[in-house]
């Protein structure tokens, strides 16, 4: 800044370069200006800077970048600048953790990616892969840039492969606050776990109006890519929460599990043990018969520590419940079956939204907790033409490739691959427990003797009984552990009642395990 006196120019003092600093700061903590703050509050939406101040603890944020402005001339932007170009990025702490976060501003340009908006994002980035913290990405963007051509995709592409870079080495997580939408998706669907917000943010790769020209469908923004599309059809989002308070308090409780990379351990929180960690309720949990249902929830609820079970993909899938819980004060990642939803069976879909939660918990070293009562995997072209052996392998790959703790429970069936499958001994499993309701066997009684004794029925004068006698004579030699105790294959056959016990001390033995993979570039997991 020059000021003139007398037609002589004089460099400005201290106190005004002060007092410039102080315009320059007011300036880009109001982004696109009063009247967009109030438009973005219209729609139920919070600005780029109050949803860090609701994530980062109070004091601790640090921005970078603050002034940094585009560079672009054409189509107008020659005479629109604003500080900070539509993202703000730094680094501060969640309870005490470091964290680096960036926060898109709709408020400028409606938080398109512009060149130097990218810049800023893959420079914190980079930041937290040389610090080791996870990045956190709060999204509310109408995509590219459009005045910038191929600069603003160029700027995409390089946080894409930042993303990819950064997989497995430090956690990435995905906010979707507001739009999201072309290539923007690639971001957040390459990081670790996507929340959404219900109502006010979308994810689609193409439009409702393109949709319409190219396919004749009409559809709505929300239903095509909604926050409860995403996460009850298509499962690419993992939570979708009430509003954005709810998303970031997620946020910080998914935060609270999982380490700040791959080299940390997984966080373990003090916890006074109890005279008596036994839980009653569980031994009449199973019902008499093998046929009704029950909650793996309640399991998970009477072996983890009180409250402390946050489920991932809750929506999605339900015939497999996966999330985040303590035992002890210990981060687990438990994956079950869940019997009250198709009987618990593998299909597709909770085989892909499985694989991939292990393989979140191993990169990143939560031991992993398995509860297995399922009946096999779902038949029919719909599964087959899917892909269930693409898809029923990623499970298998996923846990057979982990080196994380593994403790598995079969609290009642566990028939034919799906026995393998799920955390078996055989392909990894540390500990292996079983209650007496197990029934370990290739499949149910009734289909087994049906094949097995199927001439031996057709010839009996009452060909009813006869099955019955046979289904009875393979439920008493297999719908049991004990043959799979017998050979090793279960650790032990345990009360139900006492499983937390045996958790406790289990994951306690193996905290310190060590178990490497063959050296090699990475594995060819079937996609
Ligand atoms: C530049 C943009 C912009 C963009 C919005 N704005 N999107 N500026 N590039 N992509 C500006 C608007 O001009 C407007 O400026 C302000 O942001 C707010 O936008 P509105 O349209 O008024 O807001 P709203 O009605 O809420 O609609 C939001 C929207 C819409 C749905 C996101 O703006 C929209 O459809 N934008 C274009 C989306 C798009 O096609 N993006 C490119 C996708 S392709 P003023 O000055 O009025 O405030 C892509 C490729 C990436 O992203 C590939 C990576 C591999």
């Amino acid at each position: 800044m020059k000021s003139s006196t007398k037609g002589v120019y004089t460099l400005p003092g201290n106190k005004e370069k002060l007092e410039l600093l102080k315009k320059k700061n007011e300036e880009a903590l109001l982004g696109g200006g009063k009247q967009r703050i109030a438009t973005q509050h219209e729609k139920g939406k919070l600005t780029a800077r109050e949803r860090i101040h609701l994530l980062i603890d109070e004091g601790t944020f640090q921005e970078i970048d603050k002034f940094k402005m585009h560079r672009c001339k054409d189509f107008g932007l020659d005479k629109e600048y604003y500080l900070g170009d539509g993202v703000v990025t730094g680094y501060g702490e969640v309870n005490g953790r470091l964290v680096y976060v960036y926060s898109q501003d709709f408020t400028v340009f409606g938080g398109s990616l512009s060149e130097t908006h990218a810049e800023k994002i893959c420079k914190i980035m980079d930041m937290a892969m040389q610090n080791g913290a996870p990045v956190i990405g709060l999204n509310d963007s109408g995509g590219a840039r459009i005045q910038e051509g191929v600069n603003s995709l160029g700027g995409y592409a390089d946080i894409f492969y930042r993303n990819t870079r950064a997989s497995g080495v430090i956690p990435q997580l995905s906010a979707i606050m507001g739009p999201c939408a072309g290539g923007a998706v690639y971001s957040p669907a390459i990081t670790d776990f996507i929340l959404m917000v219900e109502e006010t943010s979308y994810m689609f790769v193409t439009g409702p109006n393109v949709v319409k020209t190219v396919t004749q469908e009409h559809v709505s923004s929300e239903e095509l890519g909604g926050a409860s599309t995403h996460s009850t059809k298509s499962g690419v989002t993992h939570f979708a929460c009430q509003n954005e308070v709810d998303c970031i308090k997620t946020m910080k409780e998914i935060l609270s599990y999982i380490p700040q990379n791959c080299e940390d351990d997984a966080p373990s929180y003090p916890y006074e043990m109890r005279e008596d960690e036994s839980r009653e309720e569980l031994d009449k949990l199973v019902p008499e018969n093998p046929n009704h249902p029950y909650d793996m929830r309640a399991v998970v609820g009477g072996i983890v520590d009180d409250a402390s079970f946050l489920e991932v993909h809750k929506n999605f899938a339900d015939n497999m419940v996966v999330g985040f819980a303590r035992i002890a004060g210990r981060s687990v990642g438990v994956v079950g079956n869940q019997p009250q939803s198709l009987a618990g069976v593998l299909d597709n879909d909770a085989s892909i939204k499985a694989a991939r939660f292990v393989r979140f918990c191993d990169c990143f070293n939560i031991p992993l907790l398995v509860l297995v009562d399922v009946p096999g995997f779902l038949p029919g072209t719909d599964q087959e033409w899917n892909g269930i052996i693409s898809n029923g392998a990623k499970l298998l790959y996923a846990f057979s490739e982990a080196t994380v703790p593994r403790i598995t429970v079969i609290t009642r069936k566990a028939y034919g691959g799906a026995y393998d499958v799920m955390n078996s001994k055989h392909i990894g499993a540390d500990l292996n427990f079983a209650w007496p309701t197990a029934e370990i066997a290739v499949m149910g009684a009734k289909g087994a003797a049906e094949i097995i004794f199927k001439k031996e029925i057709a010839q009996a004068d009452d060909p009813q009984e006869k099955l019955q006698e046979k289904i009875d004579q393979y439920t008493k030699k297999f719908a049991n552990p004990y043959k799979a105790a017998h050979r090793g294959y279960i650790d032990e056959v345990i009360l139900p009642s006492q499983t937390r016990n045996k958790l406790i001390s289990g994951f306690k033995m193996l905290q310190n395990k060590v178990d490497n993979l063959p050296r090699k570039k990475h594995g060819n997991i079937p996609l």
